[in-house]
């Protein structure tokens, strides 16, 4: 099988890019890791991809002059590895717009609210302070304007009335860990198509069902 390569950008713990390197592990997955690259040195998610022999680079973005250098020194490494998608997970750097149209249509993020509600940071905040009952996560293509971009793929999940931010983005997270192996998944096997500005599927099964919350 010809796999697709994917490079994954990370900041931190690097809990979604280990569910996309268990989900690659599966020798019938369409995508192989090639590359993890991360803008804090000691990012904890890079043991993850050590353990796995995925090759690691640490680009510590205070060592550049400017956003476009950072972002070229990004850029380099990516076409070394000859990535042909890039996977931000957990990567909270504002990438320059340059960059951004550099790989659109190949670049995708995980969010963790259902898009367009609750953008930026806090997001479970937000979604408690606004009293919703349904909250969950996006993967979305990325567009230079923040949190935008046709969303590929969304999970849903109850907002409990004595949610704390932390008990809503653990049940989140949950989803997260499912959903984004699942876009890359769909994305490599070519069913994922943008037609206007929205994603199209090919040969993609319809959701079925409704969440109630609270439930009927
Ligand atoms: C996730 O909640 C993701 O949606 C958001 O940042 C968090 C990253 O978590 N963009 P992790 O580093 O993947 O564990």
């Amino acid at each position: 099988m010809n796999k697709m390569k994917v490079a994954v950008l990370i900041s931190g713990r690097g809990s979604n890019l280990k569910a996309l390197i268990d989900a690659a592990a599966a020798p019938d997955y369409p995508a192989e890791i090639v590359l993890v690259i991360s803008n804090v040195a000691g990012a904890a998610g890079l043991g993850f991809a050590l353990d796995a022999r995925i090759a690691t680079a640490a680009i510590p973005h205070g060592d550049f002059a400017s956003r476009e250098e950072f972002d070229a020194a990004i850029d380099m490494r990516l076409r070394a590895a000859g990535a042909d998608l890039v996977c931000l997970a957990g990567f909270m750097r504002i990438l320059s717009d340059g960059f951004v149209r550099k790989w659109q249509e190949r670049m995708i993020n995980v969010h963790p609210s259902l898009l367009p509600s609750f953008k930026g940071t806090e997001v479970h905040e937000q979604a408690i302070a606004a009293g919703v009952r349904i909250s969950g996560c996006t993967v979305h293509y990325v567009i230079p304007e923040l949190d935008e971009g046709p969303p590929i793929a969304q999970a849903a999940v109850p907002v409990h009335v004595h949610d704390t931010p932390e008990t809503l983005a653990a049940r989140v997270l949950e989803q997260e860990h499912k959903l984004y192996p699942l876009a890359v998944r769909l994305i490599a096997e070519g069913r994922v198509q943008l037609y206007n500005g929205r994603v199209i599927f090919n040969d993609v099964a319809d959701a079925n069902g409704a969440l109630f919350s609270p439930p009927l």
